[in-house]
């Protein structure tokens, strides 16, 4: 059983390498020691030592609270934070405990790892999964992760593996001098992973930017979105980064009517949409949401929907009260492939792209629809930029009303209660 558990380990790593992702030895090493199924115990190993994110638990409305996260997006973030033997490391969301024990294996038996959960029935579980692993020095923190954990600071990394809007002045005020911040950080409701270290012109700098899908912070630094779930419609779910208060079951209604469709000349595919594409969207248009029903849609414009995770059908769009537009594939088309992750697990290449359309709904879905296709077209004119096209500023406010520093040309500002960002395309040069 022993060496059947490291055949699948390796399998997993092996997996992870066909994805054409690069990953690190050291990581794919601390991939193949530490036992996953340790950490999930009632998951039989098999399921365990897949590339997938495994849900462990769910709030009251069956949103996710609780996970293992997907090892390949661990691993980037891993090779991200950079860790080296003897340091010091604090993650922001135990979870199982699993990736803290890759953390632990990599500092090694010098460096020294901290762990914090809101839940504390979480928190609990990992320190056991912690000591059947053979990693009881990693220590367990209950509490509201926005705090830091200033016993244990300075630390040399800090990694939050749980989705955040803004950057906490705890974690900036433990991160030692040379510190690195990794963060899955919501820009709009696109959310990127993201190494920040200082700049010496001020401010915070990312080093490394790539496309993650986590689920939110809870606590005091929750983040301003709100998913909603039309009545109608309950596997229906409507993301609004900025939780403005949209009537969702008036809108779920309108998707029983015909669309006003729009034609676009751009060549887009789910691996675009989460990338440059929905991130170029999220910055250019304010109104942005992301729609998305789970199991086989009801609704005409999820099954023509443009991203695939798993058993989820994921668009994005403008909304407004009363009136929507969203991303569709061409009509016939919605069975070719999925999120790239599966399409990985499978050993396919990606899929091709497809000419996007738009599809508008309610009684301005027309304008709307028109709006949507000119920022796609304004992305292909700007050479269909991807994430790694873009940096990220962070600075920190000094004071409660202090705003951070104005837009420049092709720039975007995010402001946050703690931070302003300010996002901006690299220079090509
Ligand atoms: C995706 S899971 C983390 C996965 C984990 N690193 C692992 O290896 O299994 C996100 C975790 O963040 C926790 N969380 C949410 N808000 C938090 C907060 N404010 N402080 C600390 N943890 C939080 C959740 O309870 C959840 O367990």
């Amino acid at each position: 059983m022993v060496a059947e558990l490291a055949r699948m380990r390796d399998r997993m790593v092996s997996e992870l390498a066909t994805s054409g992702q690069p990953v690190s030895a050291a990581v794919t090493g601390a991939l193949r020691v530490v036992p996953r199924h340790l950490f999930l115990p009632g998951i039989a190993p098999e399921l365990a030592y897949r590339d997938d994110a495994i849900v462990t638990r769910r709030g009251p409305d069956g949103q996710p609270t609780s996970s293992s996260s997907q090892p390949m997006i661990m691993a980037i973030m891993l090779d991200q934070l950079q860790l080296a033997p003897g340091q010091r490391v604090l993650e922001i969301g135990a979870g199982t405990g699993y990736n803290a024990a890759l953390m632990k294996h990599l500092v090694g038996a010098d460096g020294t790892v901290v762990t914090v959960d809101l839940d504390p029935e979480v928190a609990a579980e990992a320190a056991a999964h912690l000591a059947v692993a053979g990693y009881p020095e990693v220590t367990v923190v209950a509490a509201d992760g926005a705090d830091g954990y200033p016993d244990g600071a300075p630390y040399d990394r800090i990694i939050a593996t749980v989705g955040v809007s803004d950057l906490a002045p705890a974690w900036l005020a433990q991160l030692a001098p040379g510190g690195r911040i990794v963060v899955p950080l919501d820009l709009r409701g696109s959310q990127r992973s993201v190494a920040f270290e200082r700049d010496p012109a001020g401010g915070w700098r990312s080093r490394s930017v790539v496309p993650c899908g986590f689920m939110r912070m809870r606590g005091t630094l929750a983040g301003p979105e709100r998913t909603r779930v039309t009545g109608d419609y309950p596997e229906l779910a409507l993301m609004l980064p900025d939780g403005r208060p949209l009537d969702v079951t008036v809108l779920g209604r309108a998707l029983d009517e015909p669309a006003a469709e729009r034609f676009t000349r751009v060549l887009a595919g789910p691996a675009q949409l989460f990338d440059g594409l929905g991130l170029w969207l999220a910055l250019n248009e304010p109104r942005m949401g992301v729609l998305s029903e789970t199991g086989q849609p009801r609704a005409a414009a999820l099954a023509r929907a443009p991203g695939r995770i798993r058993d989820q059908y994921v668009t994005a769009g403008i909304f407004e009260p009363g009136s929507f537009a969203v991303l569709a594939r061409p009509a016939g088309d919605h069975d070719r492939d999925a999120h790239p992750a599966e399409r990985t697990r499978r050993g396919r290449t990606a899929a091709p792209p497809f000419q996007l359309s738009v599809l508008g709904y309610g009684p301005d879905g027309d304008i709307l629809a028109a709006q949507l296709a000119a920022l796609l077209e304004a992305w292909e004119a700007a050479g269909r930029p991807g994430t790694r096209n873009f940096r990220i500023l962070a600075y920190p406010r000094t004071t409660e009303d202090a705003s951070g520093p104005a837009a420049g040309p092709g720039e975007s500002v995010i402001e946050r209660p703690h931070t302003t960002f300010v996002v901006a395309p690299l220079d090509p040069s």
